[in-house]
């Protein structure tokens, strides 16, 4: 059930809607989807033949259009020449999903600052180009739109081994709230979703690494592990989130942040939550001994 669309078909009619990082992973997912629901797609990332690539995949797939255009996101101009691109091809965008971003595993000690400056110049100031870029053209245009971006969950809790990461996220997380209160006389929608585990070949290459994912370790921290309801995310129940949250039947959801992850972060958060490994007959035992005594 959750691996099948939810919405009704044209649910994204009539829009346009902007996918940073969507030629690759969960933009591509989440952008086939808008496209399924009758949207016109423009895809945007630093490599133009994999845009290229992916454009030609989705519009066999979905008999819709899609326009790919290259663009570093840590480049203000660069935005704005996508903005340009998709007005002119599209004559309107109605919607931004920052989607693109930068991520790997390490101390933070052994981190170079030029490292530090890359993830969170993705993250967040690829947000901030992009939403400002394209907000300037909404308000001066005087026209509605919506803004969502891919947060993750520890965008609030942190997290060690990711943290240029985490304070890129956070960043986006508090731009997200701030505007979507005074953006909001303008029409201007904003929203996230932070996702728990859902494999790409992006995330999982840089995050699980085969040469610790292949350890006793490694298996020890496999996603499935630490997940409450067992499994990862299936690509297609968050495509149905974002498709919502970009169509007009949430249009009364305005700086929310929705998390879609079978309960992984607050599993992590409550102390004794690990006792959910302790076995039946422990249980059993731990009961009899108490009353004993
Ligand atoms: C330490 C590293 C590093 C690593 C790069 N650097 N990788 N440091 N550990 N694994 C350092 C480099 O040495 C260099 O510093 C600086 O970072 C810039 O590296 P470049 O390779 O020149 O950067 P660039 O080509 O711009 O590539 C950016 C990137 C790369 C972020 C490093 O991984 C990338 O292109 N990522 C895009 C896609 C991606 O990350 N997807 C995953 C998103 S997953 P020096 O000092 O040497 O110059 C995600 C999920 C979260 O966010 C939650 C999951 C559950
Ligand atoms: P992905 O396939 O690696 O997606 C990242 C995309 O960002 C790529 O298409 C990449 O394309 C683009 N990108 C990176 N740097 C860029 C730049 N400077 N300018 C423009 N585009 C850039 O990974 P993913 O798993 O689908 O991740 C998508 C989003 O979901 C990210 O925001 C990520 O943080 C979030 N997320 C993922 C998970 C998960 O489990 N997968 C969990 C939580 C959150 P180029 O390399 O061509 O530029």
């Amino acid at each position: 059930m959750f691996d099948q669309p939810m919405l009704r078909e044209d649910a994204l009619k009539g829009k346009t809607i902007v996918v940073t990082g969507g030629g690759t992973g969960l933009g591509k997912a989440m952008g086939k989807y808008f496209l399924t629901l009758g949207a016109n797609l423009v895809i945007t990332s630093r490599k133009l033949p994999v845009l290229e690539a992916a454009a030609e995949d989705l519009m066999k797939e979905t008999g819709g259009q899609v326009l790919p255009v290259e663009a570093d996101i840590r480049s203000y101009e660069a935005l704005e020449n996508v903005l340009k691109t998709a007005v002119d091809k599209f004559g309107k965008v109605d919607g931004l999903l920052n989607n693109a971003a930068g991520n790997f595993i390490s101390p933070t000690e052994r981190l170079s600052h030029r490292a530090f400056d890359t993830v969170v110049d993705i993250v967040l100031k690829g947000t901030y180009n992009a939403t400002l870029a394209f907000g300037k053209h909404w308000i001066a245009e005087k026209q509605p739109a919506n803004v969502l971006s891919i947060v993750t969950t520890y965008a609030w809790t942190g997290s060690g081994y990711v943290v240029p990461s985490a304070c890129g996220k956070a960043g986006v997380l508090a731009f997200t709230r701030s505007l979507a209160v005074e953006w909001a006389k303008y029409k201007i929608r904003f929203n996230a979703i932070a996702p728990g585990p859902f494999p790409t070949e992006g995330a999982w290459s840089r995050l699980f690494p085969e040469s610790l994912s292949e350890t006793d370790l490694g298996k020890k921290l496999k996603p499935e592990n630490r997940i409450p309801v067992g499994r990862v995310g299936e690509h297609q129940e968050l495509a149905n989130l974002a498709a919502y949250l970009m169509s007009d039947f949430s249009a009364y959801i305005n700086g929310e942040v929705i998390t879609i992850d079978g309960g992984e972060w607050l599993q992590g958060a409550g102390e004794m939550s690990d006792l959910r490994h302790v076995p039946e007959q422990m249980w059993d035992m731990m009961e009899a001994a108490r009353k004993k005594k």
